[in-house]
């Protein structure tokens, strides 16, 4: 949800940050701008669209300068128009502004500033934070042992309320950026006498893999020879330099022409990734070196509460189901955002656990310190190391998927479906689960990369039966037990990025109210599996044959099916239930993809969506 990307150095300052701007596109695609300190003051571009249309914009300047800073917008204060898109640049022109967040009391501050003579050519929060900081910067007396631009940053912050990723530039301070952040990420590239400030790694690995992660309340001074990391009570911090394990070929698209295509045919190494080292030596459990929670304490809980949003809830309600079924344990998967206000009476010993890819969901990180202020620990399922998540919670586990670019979530979902499987294998051997089974499950969850290639060679044939349904306009997915939350992701794929209507539902209750909405022109997306429930499962199919409903049937190899009651079948492989979710999901996720290009939608970047959403 918007990226910011500052550099300082030695080399030209707008190439990196357009490049860079073009990496964190994902986070935001309303508007793209960017302001390089040159020789005789600042020039500053911006354009509503895409980073593109930021490209031929920036042709009509000369860009020359070492120090810049840049953005990506999706929008939250004010429209999409060029005034609204940062860098904003203050009314007196002496700072300039990129922001990642908002800035809630902006109205009280606004006010504050127009008073004192400060105009503003934008409706955006942003530009009464740029206008403070002039404001402090003006009044702010020369101190000869600190920076003036460093401490009016920082004044203006402590009176700022809200959540900000910024990074800060001044024609008076050449060769400068001051960065800070609360809220919303914010790592620091540190490379040979240059720096990149970006709101993601994606934006700098091609120039260093040595990041410093900042924290909430820190404010970082970069020069191209130097930087120093303070609060905003100016006390000095100590920073930690860690390296980042991925490449730059990791955000880089392969020959694929999308990054989600490129990231559902990743899924195999994903999965292989997020189970290694994993299993015991005595291959009948999972074991995790981050869950910082011994077997004694691991029995002593006596339920478990998921917490996530969006894709990753539908991961929560796996792990509900996986938990329940195995370690017959009492399992809640709530929505972070609904949890974090709903004040829930919770008793006894309760282990939470938050499940976020980006690791920066605002919804997510409210939930996890509502869970926290209230006492209880707090685990994350994450795929981002140094995120707020990470270092917020009380110990995790990583799922080691590398970087998913594509605003739909596709590899790490699967992922934080194994790694849901094999939390349950592990608390349920501590429970009843047999050596035997545990081994049984063990080999199942080894066995899923290969299960998982099997379903994607079977990509033409989807992409035929895609192109067959593109032209529709509702779907319904339906599912039970464990597939339900796989018929909810298979829904939210479809309308995310080709904008169908569809909605998932578990498949008995079609006949409580859905069923009203079955004709010819409305296909459901069928998942019948091999199970106890198989036949009550091909009645529910039955009914919609019986109104004309059109069927793409996922069922698994061995079922028979009964002549007539799907129009489509895409048979998966027969596999243990802790692993069918996983196998399950990809016939959706190649059907949704497919329809989506069908229909020309940008499915890398869908309207209106960011991938890591850092506002409530
Ligand atoms: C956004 C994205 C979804 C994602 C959700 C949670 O809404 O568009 O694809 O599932 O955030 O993201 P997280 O990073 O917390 O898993």
């Amino acid at each position: 949800m918007c990226g910011i990307v500052g550099y300082v150095g030695r080399q030209k300052a707008a190439t990196i940050l357009i490049e860079g701007l073009k990496r964190l596109e994902y986070r935001g695609y309303d508007s793209a701008g960017l302001a390089v300190l040159q020789n005789d003051g600042i020039e500053i571009a911006k354009k509503t669209g895409r980073v593109g249309n930021l490209v031929k914009e920036a042709k009509h300047h000369r860009f020359t300068g070492t120090t810049g800073i840049s953005h990506t917008r999706w929008a939250t204060h004010g429209g999409v128009t060029d005034a609204n898109a940062h860098p904003h640049l203050s009314s007196d022109g002496k700072i300039s502004l990129v922001h990642n967040g908002v800035i809630e009391n902006y109205v009280s501050i606004k006010k504050f500033l127009s008073a004192r003579g400060y105009t503003f050519s934008s409706e955006t929060d942003t530009e009464v934070l740029c206008n403070l900081i002039a404001y402090h910067y003006a009044k702010e007396p020369a101190d000869p042992d600190q920076s003036r631009f460093v401490t009016s940053v920082r004044q203006a912050l402590r009176h700022a309320e809200g959540t900000y990723g910024i990074a800060v530039i001044s024609p008076e301070a050449p060769g400068e950026i001051v960065a800070a952040r609360k809220g919303s990420p914010l790592i620091l590239g540190v490379g040979d006498n240059e720096f990149i400030v970006a709101s993601d790694v994606a934006a700098l690995i091609s120039h260093t893999q040595n990041v410093v992660y900042l924290k909430d309340g820190e404010v970082v001074h970069l020069t191209p020879k130097d930087f120093s990391i303070t609060t905003l009570d100016q006390e000095d911090v100590e920073a930690v330099v860690d390296r980042v394990t991925w490449t730059v070929d990791a955000a880089e698209l392969n020959g694929h022409p999308h990054f989600m295509e490129k990231e559902i045919f990743e899924q195999p190494a994903a999965l292989e990734n997020s189970m290694r080292g994993r299993f015991s030596e005595d291959g009948s459990t999972a074991k995790f070196g981050g869950l910082n929670l011994g077997p004694v304490e691991f029995r002593q809980i006596d339920r478990f509460v998921f917490l996530g949003c969006g894709t990753a809830w539908h991961a929560c309600l796996v792990a509900e189901h996986l938990l329940e079924r195995f370690a017959r344990v009492p399992v809640e998967a709530d929505y972070a955002s609904e949890f974090r206000y709903r004040n829930s009476p919770l008793s006894g010993n309760p282990l939470f656990f938050v499940i976020s890819q980006s690791g920066e969901t605002i919804d997510t990180l409210g939930a996890l310190r509502e869970a926290k202020r209230k006492g209880y620990k707090v685990l994350a399922i994450n795929n981002t190391v140094g995120s707020t998540i990470a270092r917020e919670t009380d110990g995790g586990i990583y799922q080691h998927v590398g970087p998913e670019i594509g605003v739909a979530s596709t590899k790490a979902f699967t992922s934080q479906l194994l790694v849901g499987a094999m939390l349950a294998l592990h608390v349920a051997r501590m429970r009843d689960m047999s050596f035997a089974d545990g081994v049984e499950y063990v080999n199942a969850l080894k066995g899923v990369p290969d299960l998982v290639r099997r379903v994607l060679e079977q990509a033409p044939r989807i992409k035929e039966i895609a192109l067959r349904y593109a032209h529709y306009s509702d779907f319904l997915f339906l599912g039970r037990l464990s597939l339900f939350p796989i018929a909810l992701e298979g829904a939210l794929k479809l309308k995310e990025i080709s904008y169908i209507h569809a909605e998932g539902y578990p498949a008995a209750e079609m006949k409580h109210g859905p069923i009203a909405l079955i004709s010819e022109k409305c296909p459901s997306v069928f998942f019948v599996p091999k199970s106890e429930i198989f036949n009550k499962l091909v009645s529910s199919i039955q009914e919609i044959k019986a109104r004309n409903g059109k069927t793409i049937v996922i069922t698994t190899e061995g079922c028979e099916l009964p002549p007539g009651v799907a129009d489509e079948i895409i048979t998966i492989p027969d596999c243990h239930e802790a692993v069918l979710p996983i196998v399950a999901t990809i016939p959706v996720q190649l059907l949704s993809y497919y329809i989506a290009v069908a229909r020309g939608c940008d499915v890398d970047k869908p309207r209106n969506l960011a991938k890591s959403v850092t506002v409530e």
